[in-house]
C-alpha cells in the first residue's frame, strides 16, 4: 500500500458496519451501505473483511487497506455484540499473529468450521456427507504442543523479542506469554526473552523450535554465528535449570545436534494408550500439535475403519507411524499395514518406532505420491481399508489411483476442507460414497480447519 494511502487511513475516523457472516477464514463480512451517513456513496454495495466482528454484531471498524473489489478493517469498538463473544484468553489477543477467533466461544468456532467444511463439499461436486460425526473437542486452553517461535533483538529498545509474527505484518509481536502454548513454555516467554537479551549472540539468534512431549520438552536454538561458550553455558544452565533437551541448529537441517547430553539419542516420545503404542521423534519432526485431540482423532479414525483382526490396511502419508502403529495392534500380528510417506527420514523414524512397539505387521516404505508410483510393489497390492492424511495440499494425484487398491471404506484426515472437499469430488465418481464428515478441535482459536471423511465403496 502507498504511503499516502496508508497516512490517509490513518487518520479516518473508524466506519460503522453491520456483519453478514464470516468468511471461511473467520473474518466478519460487510458491505458499505447507502443508507449508512458515514459510508461514501461511491462506495456502496463494496466488500469489506472485519477482523475480530462475528456475525450479527455491529462495530466501529478503522479500515486497514484498499483494494479494488474490497477493504479491509479492525473491529475497534463493538456496538452490538454476538451473544456468542467471549473475553480472549490471551493478553496479545488482537496483536500477535497465532490466533485470530478467542474473542468467539469455543463452541461456536467448530459449529462454525462444520459449516466451511459443509461449504466446501457443497461447491466441490455437491457433496453432502450422510452423517455429521459429533466434532472431537478439545478441552485443555494450552493445546499447542509445537512452536517456531521468531526472536528478534530491537537495538532502540536494547530489547529482545520472542514470539509470533504480529497479525498482518513481518514485526514479531511484544508478547510475555502465550496462553495457548502449553504451559510449561507458554508461561515462560519473558524468561526466554530474557536468556537471550543476555547471550553475546542475542542479535543472530533467529528462531527458535520448541516441541512439548511426554515428558521431554526440547528447545532447538537456530544461530547464524557460532556460539561464544557463555552462550551455550547460558542455555545449557537454563534448560537443565528446567529439565529441558537443549538442541543447536548453526545451519542446514542436518546440523542439528544435541547439546545438554550429546551421547543422548535425540528422541522426545508421546504415547496413544488407547493402543499402547510410544513413538518417538527428533525436534524436527512432523507431530500432531494437539495431543489430547491426537488420541481421539487416531481412535476414530481406527473406528470408522471398522476393522477385523487379520486385516490388511494401507496408511498414506503417514509420518512416523502415528496411525499405522494404532492401525497395526487393531488388525493384530494376522493382519498387516503398509505405510508409505514422501520422507526418508521419517520412513526411518516409522520403522524406528514399529520396533520400539515390537510390531512385526507393519512396513513402511517412501514415496513421493505426487509421482506415478504404479510400478512400486506395494502399489500392486490390495488393501480391505486405506487411510490418508495428506499435507494442506491434499492429494490430488493420488485420488484416480485409489480405487486400484479396492479397499472396502477409505478414512481421509484433512488440514484443509478446500482439498479435501475436491479430494472427495474426484473420489466419488470413481465408486466411493461420502458416508460420514466431521470436524476437529485441532486448531482452537485460529481459522485452520482440521477434519475427517469417511468414504465407502459403493461399486464392486
Ligand atoms: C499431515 S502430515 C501427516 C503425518 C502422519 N499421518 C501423522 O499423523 O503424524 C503429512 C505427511 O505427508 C508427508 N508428505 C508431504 N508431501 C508428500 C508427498 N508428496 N509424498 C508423500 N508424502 C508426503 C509429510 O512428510 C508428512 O509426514
Amino acid at each position: 500500500m502507498r504511503r499516502k494511502q496508508r497516512e490517509r487511513l490513518r487518520e479516518q475516523a473508524p466506519l460503522t458496519f453491520v456483519i453478514d457472516r464470516l468468511s471461511h477464514e473467520g473474518r466478519g463480512v460487510s458491505h458499505y451501505s447507502a443508507d449508512d451517513a458515514d459510508h461514501p456513496a461511491a462506495k456502496a454495495g463494496k466488500k469489506v473483511f472485519v477482523s475480530f466482528a462475528l456475525p450479527g454484531e455491529t462495530v466501529k471498524a478503522k479500515v486497514v487497506e484498499v483494494m479494488g473489489k474490497y477493504e479491509e478493517a479492525d473491529t475497534k469498538e463493538v456496538l452490538v455484540a454476538s451473544p456468542e463473544r467471549t473475553d480472549p484468553v490471551c493478553p496479545h489477543f488482537g496483536v500477535c499473529g497465532g490466533c485470530s477467533l478467542q474473542h468467539w466461544q469455543a463452541d461456536a468456532q467448530i459449529a462454525f468450521k462444520q459449516g466451511v467444511l459443509a461449504q466446501h463439499f457443497q461447491h466441490f461436486g455437491g457433496l453432502e456427507p450422510q452423517e455429521w460425526l459429533p466434532p472431537l473437542r478439545s478441552t485443555r486452553t494450552d493445546y499447542r504442543r509445537r512452536a517456531r517461535l521468531g526472536v528478534k533483538y530491537v537495538q532502540k529498545k536494547g530489547e529482545v523479542l520472542v514470539g509470533f509474527r504480529e497479525r498482518n505484518s513481518s514485526y514479531l509481536a511484544d508478547i510475555r506469554v502465550c496462553k495457548v502454548l502449553n504451559a510449561e513454555v507458554g508461561e515462560r516467554i519473558q524468561a526466554l526473552r530474557d536468556l537471550i537479551a543476555g547471550l553475546d549472540s542475542r542479535e543472530t539468534i533467529p528462531q527458535l523450535e520448541i516441541a512439548i512431549a511426554d515428558p521431554e520438552i526440547s528447545i532447538m536454538v537456530r544461530h547464524l554465528q557460532p556460539l561464544s561458550e557463555r552462550d551455550q553455558a547460558a542455555l545449557l544452565a537454563f534448560c537443565q535449570t528446567l529439565g529441558w533437551q537443549l538442541y543447536l541448529q548453526p545451519a542446514g537441517y542436518d546440523s542439528v545436534h544435541r547439546v545438554d547430553a550429546p551421547e543422548a539419542p535425540m528422541r522426545l516420545h508421546y504415547s496413544l494408550p488407547a493402543f499402547d503404542v510410544r513413538f518417538g521423534f527428533s525436534p524436527l519432526d512432523f507431530t500432531q500439535v494437539n495431543q489430547e485431540l491426537n488420541e481421539q482423532m487416531v481412535s476414530l479414525a481406527v473406528d470408522l475403519l471398522d476393522l477385523n483382526p487379520g486385516e490388511r490396511v494401507l496408511d498414506l502419508f503417514c509420518g512416523l507411524g502415528n496411525f499405522s502403529l494404532p492401525l497395526a495392534r487393531t488388525v493384530g500380528s494376522q493382519g498387516q499395514v503398509v505405510a508409505v510417506e514422501g520422507s526418508e527420514e521419517m520412513v526411518r523414524r516409522g520403522t524406528e518406532n514399529a520396533t520400539l512397539n515390537a510390531l512385526e505387521n507393519v512396513q513402511f516404505y517412501a514415496q513421493d505420491l505426487t509421482k506415478d508410483f504404479s510400478g512400486q510393489p506395494w502399489a500392486k497390492e490390495g488393501f480391505d481399508a486405506l487411510l490418508i492424511d495428506p499435507p494442506r495440499s491434499g492429494a490430488e494425484e493420488v485420488m484416480h489411483y485409489l480405487p486400484r487398491f479396492g479397499a472396502r471404506r477409505i478414512v481421509y484426515v484433512s488440514c484443509n476442507p478446500a482439498t479435501l472437499a475436491r479430494d472427495a469430488g474426484i473420489l466419488a465418481p470413481l465408486g466411493y460414497r461420502l458416508v460420514k464428515a466431521g470436524v476437529m478441535d485441532m486448531f482452537t482459536h485460529t481459522g485452520h480447519v482440521e477434519s475427517i471423511a469417511l468414504f465407502e465403496r459403493t461399486a464392486v
